[in-house]
């Protein structure tokens, strides 16, 4: 081949290099993609099979260069060439007004400071070091001293690039955390369980292992990503202003910045930015342990310069811990609406994630043989957003010497009936059925919930006590019940006696699938309940189903169609919902849409910008089963965008097309009605 042809060649590959290159940075880092998976995986084709042809045109830089590399021994050393610092932490809000304070006054400000505010992400520090615009060296902390050299590991996240973008400076260290989503943490988590392997106990274990794996293939099939926060050294580079500034700049070198970073001035303003991220803890798809406080103008930085190992124009407002160490004393086993035993995890109260924690859930008996817990036992306690308490780990260096084994008793422990445990099935169950008070207790509150039958007023305590007093057996009885019987009951005046009689009236109006989901068929959940009645139309339709017919409704299999033929089979369940009806319980009949037609069938709708309640990948599987098909550009033909905070190009798109907006609220109220 002659000089010309091969640098011809090579300018082919590098500009289809540059085409991947741009897409990793829409779909990683600004989280807006511009073609559809599909297409990627064309063009990343087209590369691979470039490069298998002219192995020599491979450079390090290529996206296909991003794993294979074999497993190291162990890892090298380096050593950072400025010190990789830690943060000094605020737990109030005095320590937050105190923290602000000594930076006044070292300043001699007059007026209020101002402050980059930013998330602070819970995973692991790394450096990651860029030469001309090269990814060339990722690093742990380490001592901040000294870290691991995790090139090859970081090589395999998605969200750094291995090249630079724009103008960056000849040589560049950035700085920030590696991280694992939480809906990949929790889907990571049912992998490794069905494995049988081990379950990672946060996001930010998995995220510090995953990092730390010898064989870079490991580390390429976690999910982690990454968000840049601050630099290390930077050679020949004019800094900006701000810290702010200085984040705007490494964005548009490519690299990730979060998105939920904000300037404001005064202490004030930092406290309200503490409670809005405290209250939106949950929401945020990542898990952060606090916030930090940075002083925005790099020059008053320079001012105040440092203490030990920490900046004096810094500091981490840490949240209420998520996880807590206290003692296993007794372990009580839970009979749910379907029988299931639930063992649950008393404690020495415990205060973990802002509120005290006495009851955790231990899951299952395989959970307990995997975590090895006996009564008696230290041990970890998580309680993460609004999820239930669960015990995560057993401290077994601190195992007194006595403890007790915690065994799956023989009778359920509501009613005595044999407790069953199907091979292969994690889970126990009480075989009392309807006899089981508990079962019917929990079915009676599930049936009563807001989104089932919605009957206000009817709490749990009430329906316990109802059960007890055998006032009510089933969910049929429930619409016989007279003002003047609940008057008589604990903690029931005549006014909320009759409220709930009200209430129940007004439930006896309500919709087929409600209705259907407050049955409590097993695995037939709310969204189910909706295709079952827009599939069906009518109750009838739905009970006179064969599993076949059952199996042509979206997302229902063979297991789920064979709970409701055994739930629909069982006179006695016939019976309940005959009665039901003569109590007056009615909805209005649909037409049946039958199996083509969903709810969004034929209509093409094309997610932007960053959401905040789903990762695109549930947004995009919500949609699909209702019907929708997924773009991922606007065109004339898009019937709807839905687009999150930050939305750029494909929104301006939108509205020049005249293509329906709408966000992320609405997006969320409309997948409520479907
Ligand atoms: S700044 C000199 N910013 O928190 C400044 N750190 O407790 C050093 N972290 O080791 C760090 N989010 O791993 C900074 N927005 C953020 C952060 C953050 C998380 C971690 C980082 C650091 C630790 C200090």
């Amino acid at each position: 081949m002659s000089p010309r042809d091969r640098s011809a060649l090579r300018a082919e590959v590098e500009a289809l290099r540059d085409e991947i290159r741009a897409h990793n940075h829409r779909y990683y880092v600004l989280d807006d993609p511009a073609i559809p998976d599909a297409a990627y995986d064309r063009l990343m084709q087209k590369l691979l099979a470039f490069e298998q042809e002219h192995p020599e045109l491979v450079t390090p830089e290529s996206p296909t260069q991003r794993v294979g590399a074999e497993p190291l021994a162990a890892f090298g050393t380096v050593t950072h060439e400025q010190a990789m610092l830690s943060l000094e932490n605020a737990f109030s809000g005095e320590d937050m007004e105190a923290f602000d304070r000594r930076v006044r006054e070292r300043l001699g400000a007059d007026g209020e400071i101002a402050y980059c505010c930013e998330p602070k992400l819970d995973g692991a520090a790394v450096s990651l070091l860029y030469e001309e615009g090269r990814l060339v060296r990722g690093a742990t902390r380490g001592d901040g001293e000294t870290g691991e050299d995790i090139t090859l590991n970081v090589r395999t996240i998605k969200s750094i690039p291995l090249r630079l973008i724009g103008d960056p400076p000849p040589r560049l260290e950035v700085r920030g955390e590696v991280y694992m989503p939480l809906a990949d943490f929790r889907r990571l988590n049912e992998g490794q369980a069905e494995r049988g392997e081990k379950a990672f106990v946060n996001p930010r274990n998995a995220a510090a292992g995953s990092l730390r794996q010898l064989d870079p293939k490991l580390t390429a099939r976690r999910p982690l990503a990454f968000f840049c926060y601050s630099m290390g050294i930077s050679a020949g580079w004019e800094l900006p202003d701000t810290q702010a500034d200085l984040l705007a700049a490494l964005r548009a070198f490519g690299l990730p910045v979060n998105g939920e970073i904000r300037v404001v001035r005064g202490v004030d303003a930092c406290r309200a930015y503490q409670a809005d991220m405290l209250a939106r803890r949950g929401a945020l798809g990542y898990e952060i342990d606090g916030v930090v406080f940075k002083v925005n103008a790099l020059a008053q930085q320079r001012t105040l310069g440092f203490v030990s190992r920490a900046p004096r124009w810094a500091i981490a407002w840490k949240f209420p811990a998520q996880e807590e160490v206290t003692v296993l004393r007794d372990v009580e086993f839970q009979v749910g609406r379907t029988g299931v035993l639930t063992p649950v995890a008393r404690l020495e109260p415990v205060f973990v994630g802002g509120v005290t924690v006495s009851n955790a859930t231990l899951h299952n008996m395989d959970e307990i043989g995997k975590l090895d817990a006996r009564i008696g036992d230290t041990v970890v306690v998580r309680r993460a957003g609004d999820v239930i308490p669960q015990v995560v780990k057993v401290v077994l260096e601190q195992r007194p010497a006595r403890t007790k084994r915690i065994e799956l008793p023989a009778q359920c422990p509501v009613c005595g009936s044999a407790v069953e445990r199907q091979e292969g099935e994690a889970a126990a169950r009480c075989s009392g059925g309807l006899v089981c008070r508990a079962q019917r207790a929990e079915g009676i509150k599930h049936f009563a919930s807001r989104r089932a039958m919605d009957i206000e007023g009817l709490g749990d305590r009430l329906v316990e006590a109802l059960v007890e007093r055998e006032l009510v057996h089933d969910v049929a009885d429930l619409f016989r019940l007279e003002a003047g019987t609940l008057a008589g009951l604990e903690r029931m005046g005549e006014k909320s006696a009759r409220n709930l009689v009200d209430a129940l009236q007004r439930a006896r109006s309500t919709q087929l699938h409600r209705f259907l989901f407050a049955l409590g068929i097993r695995e037939v959940g709310e969204s189910t309940a909706k295709n079952l009645a827009r599939h069906f139309g009518t109750l009838e339709n739905v009970i006179a189903a064969d599993e076949e017919a059952l199996q042509r409704v979206p997302d229902i299999g063979g297991v789920v169609a064979g709970h409701i033929r055994a739930f629909l089979g069982e006179p006695r369940n016939l019976e309940i919902i005959r009665r039901l009806r003569e109590a007056g319980v009615s909805w209005p009949d649909l037409e049946p849409a039958g199996a083509l037609e969903q709810p969004l069938g034929g209509q093409t709708w094309v997610l932007t910008g960053r959401l905040e309640a789903f990762t695109r990948e549930e947004a995009k599987e919500r949609l699909e089963a209702l019907g929708a098909k997924v773009a991922g550009s606007v065109s004339k033909k898009t019937h709807c965008v839905v687009a999150g905070a930050d939305a750029g190009s494909k929104l301006e798109k939108a509205r020049t097309l005249g293509v329906e907006v709408i966000d992320e609220a609405e997006f969320q109220r409309r997948m409520e009605d479907l």
